[in-house]
């Protein structure tokens, strides 16, 4: 009976250990290929607004404009151009667009949806168990572009299409934040986001791009309006971009994912993301720069700023003494060193989460605005509360944590 336990065990953290590696390579992979998925959408997005229609005699037909450039110590030569006849090696940019997409997708699984108690869901913010937390988060993401290209058929006007968007971002991150954890939420947000860009490129960019190619090598007529189909989509990718990385990273700014406001936060951000993207933007079509812009986004980040200074409460803070260094230590013994440990007892993890270990008081000491940030100012942790710390303890940890600074 014994040796099946710890056969079990073994079985379990070897399983933890295959995650691991497999969450660590397929990150890699999705932050190198959305990378090269974003420098080609900024590249090619700075280029068409960069472009001027030259005098100058061009080799192609049909010229839109040229760009004379330099980079790593060489000069190149660039023009835009409506082809009359197929170019047989005429290349395209749709993988690392496709491969950021399923790597996302791969990433969400292993960590979100396999391990949706910790990650995924937050019992005080809703109690469902993890099958219908993953449930709902698939279901979001299969609705999120239906939505979008809604929205982007029946709105023409470009002002218009982005406040309809905005007001459904800012939904959205209301949504999560009601049906999540915190970091799940910013997460799923940005993974709503990420799979906007993806669909565009699959159902929208690269359809057109076949038939438009496929219409020159038939010898008709280029149908110029499906390069403005796709143009269209694609520079709503370009604003999407800032925003889609921003709630990526979000799981580092524990300051913004534990604040009260924490979903209008993350969306003033987001916005700001989009108005620096457009201040520059502007300035590529212009050669001027609209400063105007530029101060709406420092308003909206000092604004968010200002409201992740309002903390999610913990409890009430006690009025008494202030609890012995032994009972923090039980405290935390109880709560946290089942996966913060040398030596982790919780069979989901096979050594200490980040590395971060609470064994000792020093070590808790050291600590301390790390665990203030993610325990007491916040109920970041632990994850889901699934060691059930109350709040009276928290308010204890966050007493003894100060007076211990
Ligand atoms: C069920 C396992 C689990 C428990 C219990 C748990 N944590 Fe964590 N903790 C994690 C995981 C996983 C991470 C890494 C992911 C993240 O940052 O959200 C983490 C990260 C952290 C970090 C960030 C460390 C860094 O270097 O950035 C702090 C601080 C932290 N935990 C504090 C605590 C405290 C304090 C407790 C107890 C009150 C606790 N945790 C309980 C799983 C746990």
């Amino acid at each position: 009976m014994y040796c099946r336990a710890s056969d079990m065990q073994k079985e379990r953290r070897l399983m933890q250990e295959t995650i691991n590696w497999l969450s660590i390579l397929v990150r890699w992979g999705h932050v190198i290929a959305a990378i090269t998925w974003i420098g080609t959408s900024f590249y090619f997005n700075w280029f068409d607004l960069r472009v001027r229609p030259t005098q100058d005699p061009v080799t192609k037909e049909n010229n839109r404009g040229t760009i004379h450039e330099m980079h790593g110590g060489s000069f190149y030569y660039h023009e835009q151009y409506w082809p009359d006849r197929d170019h047989p090696r005429t290349l395209a940019h749709s993988g690392p667009a496709q491969f950021t997409f399923l790597s996302g997708l791969a990433l969400l699984a292993l960590l979100y949806w396999a391990s949706a108690s910790i990650y995924l869901l937050d019992a005080s913010v809703l109690n469902v168990s993890p099958v219908t937390g993953v449930l709902i988060s698939v279901l979001l993401l299969a609705i999120i572009w239906p939505v979008y290209y809604a929205l982007v058929r029946t709105i023409r006007s470009e002002r218009i299409f982005s406040l309809c968007f905005a007001a459904v971002v800012l939904l959205l991150c209301f949504v999560c934040v009601h049906l999540f954890s915190a970091r799940g939420a910013f997460i799923q947000v940005g993974a709503m986001l990420g799979t906007v860009m993806a669909l565009s490129v699959h159902f929208v960019i690269v359809p057109n791009h076949i038939k438009m190619r496929r219409q020159i090598q038939q010898g008709q007529p280029l149908d110029i309006s499906l390069g403005e189909r796709a143009k269209r989509v694609s520079t709503h990718n370009n604003y999407i971009t800032l925003p889609v990385i921003l709630a990526m990273l979000s799981t580092h700014f524990s300051a913004v994912t534990g604040s009260a406001l924490n979903w209008l936060v993350l969306f003033l951000l987001m916005s700001a993301g989009t108005l620096l993207r457009h201040w520059r933007n502007v300035q590529f079509k212009t050669d001027r720069s609209d400063h105007r812009l530029l101060l709406a986004a420092a308003a909206l980040i000092a604004l968010g700023i200002g409201l992740t200074r309002i903390p999610s409460s913990p409890g009430s803070m006690p009025a008494g003494a202030v609890a012995s260094s032994e009972q923090i230590h039980q405290i935390v013994q109880n709560r946290c060193v089942t996966c913060h440990s040398a030596t982790p007892s919780s069979p989901l993890f096979s050594s200490a989460p980040l590395g971060f270990r609470l064994d000792t008081l020093a070590q808790i000491e050291a600590s301390a605005p790390l665990i203030m940030a993610r325990a007491v100012n916040s109920k970041e942790m632990p994850p889901g509360n699934l060691t059930q710390m109350t709040d009276e303890e928290r308010a204890q940890l966050g007493a003894w944590l100060q007076s211990h600074q």
